[in-house]
């Protein structure tokens, strides 16, 4: 690629953001949200809703923008739609949820906001990731408006507090992630993500890590526990993800010569993963020397060695990963590009479910057949967690060279919601055009590229070191304590 191709048309960035405007929704006359997608020649179903995962996207570049005030509007105004009783009739959504969308409807000329937890979404799916990423947004709201009170507000601290009841409550499994059903996050349909996946654990630690810097104990005495509980669990799941879910040649060289069915505490093979349950051969070919990534779930007798781009780029983002790991996965991409860029930046997960494989863990979904929508296709939005992660590991030029790939298209094909095919080279089968998060995802890279002190928006430094020192205490056997560093 020449020099000169990686320059950012100016004429895309002008067309992009009149479409994003074009996007925002209007509440008692001010911004609250933009709609997934402006798409008139395909049926709405719920596309003509605020998502709050998709929003997030045109939040930050708003955001990085100074126009604070639609995503002030936003954060108020789903607060108001979380529940904050106990609910009896299961079918109803948890206290602390924050719902996947909403819309507003207009009854005898006054108007509502008529939210969606999951209730009537395509299969029933449970938005885990909205309650992560409206944390996450609160955060990135005060470090762009430097306005902490707005978090500290009696409200706001309730709003969070009800998340994390939900997110730390016991459960029966003893791990530091997040048991979440399928389909909880970005990919909401069944895809076998079911248990631990990366991406909830990703969003979940960045999650907690905003949480810690916005709850305040003063005057809020039920704050206190919870400061404690994140405190404990903050450790526990680093060194969880860092040393469970990582994958390289050496790390597969090791599970490759795994004994299975070891009883008690000595055991190494913690999980017992079986080797032949791994594509070992494949890895062994795809895994570069220098290169790594964080598996797709683990859980018993799992490891899903599938890469999925969202959680490794969240993860780089938010420091989940350490420095070394971070660097392991930008080469996985650079030297990867191919499979993971093709032409079209970039793939949800790598590689594809065919087969039988395909049938038995989607259902025979048709929108999900291999190499399309949520099972390899390509989804432009990741640009900007893309464009983050490149900043934060200083490896700008692959963030240029991937946006300089999309931005052509993306305006030639009207800012399509998903590419299809191995290389990403075919417009998806059921893609929206003028989908949002494209839109903002875009906008998005370039500012992040042209503006670097943009990133503290949404990345984190490495935990405080009397955190895991605390915890290197008391899980010294389980984990290797070298990896909270
Ligand atoms: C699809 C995506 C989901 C997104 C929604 C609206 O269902 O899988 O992540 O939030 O469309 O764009």
């Amino acid at each position: 690629m020449q020099l000169e191709d990686l320059v950012i048309d100016k004429d895309i960035e002008a067309e992009a953001w009149e479409a994003l405007e074009k996007s925002i929704v209007y509440y008692h006359g001010r911004p609250i949200g933009t709609v997934a997608a402006v798409d008139n020649s395909s049926e709405a179903l719920n596309y003509d809703q605020v998502f709050v995962r998709d929003f997030v996207s045109s939040a930050v570049i708003f955001l990085a923008k100074g126009r604070t005030e639609i995503v002030r509007n936003f954060l108020e105004e789903t607060l108001k739609l979380q529940p904050k009783e106990r609910q009896l009739d299961a079918y109803k959504p948890a206290r602390g949820l924050m719902p996947a969308s909403f819309k507003v409807v207009s009854i005898d000329g006054k108007e509502y906001l008529d939210a969606d937890f999951g209730e009537h979404a395509i299969a029933r799916v449970t938005p885990v990731d909205s309650c992560l990423w409206w944390i996450i947004l609160l955060r990135a709201y005060v470090v762009a408006t430097k306005d902490i009170c707005f978090a500290y507000r009696p409200e706001f601290q309730t709003g969070i507090k009800l998340i994390l009841e939900l997110c730390l409550a016991n459960r029966f499994d003893m791990y530091p992630t997040l048991l979440v059903p399928d389909g909880a996050c970005m990919i909401d349909r069944r895809m076998g993500i079911y248990g631990h996946p990366l991406e909830i654990q990703a969003l979940f630690y960045a999650a907690l890590r905003a949480a810690r810097e916005l709850l305040i104990c003063e005057g809020n005495p039920g704050n206190q526990d919870i400061v404690a509980a994140i405190d404990n669990r903050l450790p526990l799941l680093c060194a969880h993800i860092r040393q469970h879910y990582w994958i390289d040649i050496n790390r597969l060289n090791d599970i490759y010569r795994f004994k299975g069915e070891e009883y008690g505490r000595m055991a190494v093979n913690l999980f017992n993963i079986y080797a032949d349950s791994l594509p070992y051969y494949e890895l062994d070919k795809w895994l570069p020397i220098k290169g790594g990534y964080l598996a797709g779930n683990v859980g018993p007798s799992q490891l899903d060695t599938r890469f999925f781009s969202l959680g490794n780029l969240m993860a780089i983002i938010s420091e989940l990963a350490t420095e070394e790991q971070s660097q392991a996965i930008m080469n996985l991409i650079d030297e990867r590009w191919e499979n993971l860029i093709g032409d079209m930046p970039m793939k949800i997960c790598f590689p594809a479910l065919e087969g039988e494989e395909y049938r038995i863990v989607t259902g025979c979904d048709p929108k999900n057949i291999p190499w399309s929508y949520h099972n390899g296709g390509s989804w432009p939005v990741l640009l900007w967690m893309l464009a983050a992660a490149a900043v934060k590991t200083n490896r700008i030029d692959l963030a240029r060279k991937a946006l300089a790939v999309a931005q052509h298209r993306l305006r030639k094909d009207e800012w399509i919601e998903y590419y299809d095919g191995k290389k990403g080279r075919l417009i998806g089968k059921q893609s929206r055009k003028y989908q949002t998060w494209t839109i903002a995802g875009f906008l998005l890279a370039k500012e992040l590229i042209d503006n670097p002190q943009h990133l503290p928006l949404v990345s984190f430094e490495e935990l405080p070191q009397e955190l895991v020192s605390r915890a290197c205490e008391f899980e010294i056997n389980t984990v290797d304590s070298s990896l909270y560093l």
